[in-house]
């Protein structure tokens, strides 16, 4: 982020969450929505969709390497990727509006990030057709992942402890709104729009390169198998851990004396932290929720 005075973010207090066009936001979101609401996508644009914590700088990370790993080598080294691939809805103090970094890119095609729900994606991406990579995560580690992210990223609301945040979870009250309604949305939106390729975490951790491969077909690249072999080495969790242009180091809104960006990366890390009762509740609460739908999540591989 040159140029700027990020250190001046950690000054910065926690936001309060409120309801915004129908789901849980932080003014952080929704301070330029207007222009996100307005953003003009192109038919090559690619669209990174995900529910905080999915995985989002894993398949980032995976398509810039595809794309760009070989003709931009200084992207790799100097570039973070959250700034290679701009959070569109983003209105943070201090660095540009996520749209405004999308719209600067000086890539083609360009990568571009959202958390938000399928109703609230701007309607030019889907008018311009462009492609969208939405990727997936079981409900429950992905609130273990959540809650230790709102833990250590002042950018986000306070969490309290874990249970006060896994019944808000469960409540749909966090930044984003609810899982449930988050990752059937785009499931729901595939019937109907073919250019959306749906990744699950799990199906990540238990093969990448076969994950690669899918992505390659999705987006029609014609990479050579030993370049795919070679990203996905990089791409694997101590690669990217070990490298400060892909583990937030160089973020000030995160604490990692609280816990790290890349904190595990694993399928069943909620077992650490889910009672016997939260699990029972959270099982019944889960069926009653995702009854109406074809999604099918691993909570183990
Ligand atoms: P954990 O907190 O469970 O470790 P996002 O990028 O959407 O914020 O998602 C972050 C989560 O993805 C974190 O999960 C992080 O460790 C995990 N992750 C990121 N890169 C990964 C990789 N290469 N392999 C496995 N998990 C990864």
């Amino acid at each position: 982020m040159e140029g700027f005075d990020i250190s001046a973010l950690k000054q910065i207090p926690r936001p309060e969450l409120f309801e915004f066009e129908g789901i849980s936001m932080t003014h952080y979101f929704t301070d330029n929505w207007e222009n996100v609401q307005n953003f003009k996508a192109r038919p090559d644009d690619i669209l990174i969709a995900t529910y905080p914590k999915a995985g989002t700088t894993w398949v980032s990370y995976i398509l810039d390497l595809l794309y760009f790993g070989n003709t931009a080598p200084e992207r790799q080294t100097s570039l973070p990727i959250y700034m290679r691939v701009p959070f569109l809805e983003t209105a943070f103090p201090v660095i540009p509006a996520g749209v405004k970094l999308a719209d600067n890119l000086p890539t083609t095609p360009r990568l571009i990030k959202t958390h938000l729900p399928v109703q609230l994606v701007p309607k030019s991406f889907w008018e311009q057709n462009s492609r969208v990579v939405y990727v997936a995560r079981n409900a429950k580690d992905n609130a273990v992942s959540y809650f230790h992210f709102d833990k250590m990223n002042i950018g986000q609301p306070e969490p309290g402890d874990w249970s006060t945040f896994l019944k808000n979870y469960i409540d749909g009250k966090n930044v984003f709104g609810p899982w449930y309604d988050h990752v059937c949305g785009y499931w729901e939106k595939k019937k109907t729009y073919s250019n959306i390729h749906y990744i699950f975490f799990e199906d990540m951790v238990e093969d990448t390169g076969r994950e690669v491969e899918r992505l390659c077909s999705f987006l029609g690249l014609s990479t050579p198998s030993e370049e795919k072999e070679r990203i996905t080495k990089s791409v694997h969790f101590d690669s990217m851990k070990q490298n400060n242009m892909t583990n937030y180091s160089t973020n000030p809104v995160m604490d990692f004396k609280i816990s790290p960006f890349m904190r595990k990366g694993k399928v069943g890390d909620w077992k650490n932290h889910f009672t016997v009762a939260q699990n029972e509740q959270f099982d019944e609460h889960y069926k009653q929720k995702m009854k109406n739908t074809t999604l099918q999540f691993r909570t183990d591989i």
